[in-house]
């Protein structure tokens, strides 16, 4: 997939962004399977559906597996000292780093065994650490999978909950059954459905919305918000969470103050935070020093 050629809409919308009243949308597209096959062929085609409708949408693409990624070690050196500490940092930062560039993420991944693909899991266990430290909070997905016949729904649930627990605002998804090794071509009610979303997708990057998260996003957040005073600098066991949770704003509030919060959801907030600093207390996580 070749970026786009600057046509003459490209080159305003990029000088104007420089005086920060118009800014180009980035997307970052991950392909999470083996191959290009039936899965990327979707991609290409959600791809060509944002591309219509965000005419200065600027992409990026990656092979996950031209990156040759490691699998991890378990070494946590991410959760307790900081991603830069990882042994595979050289190329898990590559992708994090994407990340931060886009607005917008497309990911893909054929399903295998009614999952994401082990090498899509390999990518998600290095940022396993972010659940713990929650960032990506401005970013939209969209993850599209293909599967044979069952199992799409599995993927589906599991790329949805890890994105949205470290962060991702918005995860928009499709699934579609192909009954097919790799010869598969969308029929014409699969490319409605696939430009619907896609449209949804990135006219909410393009606007910029903040969603309100899950509520059962704040559960997790609000147990370390709770607990991770008990690792703070000066601590035995001083951890990276401790440093991100003792920040003052974050401490004080019951999720990231990009994002709006219902007021039932701050309550909730409260009452899990409450039970993370109690049940903390009890239950310190150790490390071999
Ligand atoms: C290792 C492997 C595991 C698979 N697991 C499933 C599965 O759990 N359920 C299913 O219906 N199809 C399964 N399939 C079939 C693929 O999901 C299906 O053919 C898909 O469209 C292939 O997409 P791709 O060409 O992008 O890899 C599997 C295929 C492979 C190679």
């Amino acid at each position: 997939m070749e970026e786009d050629s600057l046509d003459l809409q490209n080159i305003y919308t990029m000088i104007l962004s420089k005086e920060g009243s118009i800014y180009s949308m980035r997307y970052l597209v991950i392909n999470g399977s083996p191959h290009k096959g039936n899965t990327w062929r979707l991609v290409e085609y959600a791809v060509s559906y944002v591309r219509e409708h965000d005419k200065s949408a600027e992409f990026k693409e990656f092979q996950l597996m031209d990156l040759n990624l490691p699998f991890c070690t378990g070494c946590s050196n991410c959760f307790r000292k900081g991603m830069e500490f990882c042994p595979h940092y050289e190329k898990v930062g590559i992708i994090y780093n994407a990340l931060e560039w886009a607005d917008g993420l497309i990911l893909c991944s054929t399903t295998f065994n009614v999952r994401e693909t082990a090498l899509l899991k390999n990518l998600i266990d290095h940022f396993c650490y972010l659940m713990h430290r929650p960032h990506f909070f401005t970013k939209k997905a969209l993850f599209i999978t293909s599967v044979g016949g069952v199992g799409a729904k599995g993927a589906v649930k599991s790329i949805d909950g890890s994105l949205r627990a470290i962060g991702f605002n918005r995860c928009y998804s499709y699934k579609v059954r192909t009954v097919s090794w790799n010869a598969y071509n969308p029929n014409e009610k699969v490319q409605r459905q696939l430009s619907k979303v896609s449209e949804k997708f990135c006219k909410d990057v393009m606007e910029k919305k903040m969603h309100c998260p899950k509520s059962n996003i704040l559960i997790p957040y609000n147990l370390f918000r709770g607990m991770c005073r008990y690792y703070a600098p000066g601590t035995e066991y001083e951890s990276t969470d401790g440093v991100y949770w003792t920040d003052k704003e974050r401490m004080t509030r019951a999720y990231d103050k990009a994002v709006p919060l219902h007021l039932y959801q701050r309550v909730l907030g409260g009452i899990f935070c409450f039970i993370g600093k109690t049940a903390g207390k009890k239950m310190i996580v150790t490390y071999k020093k």
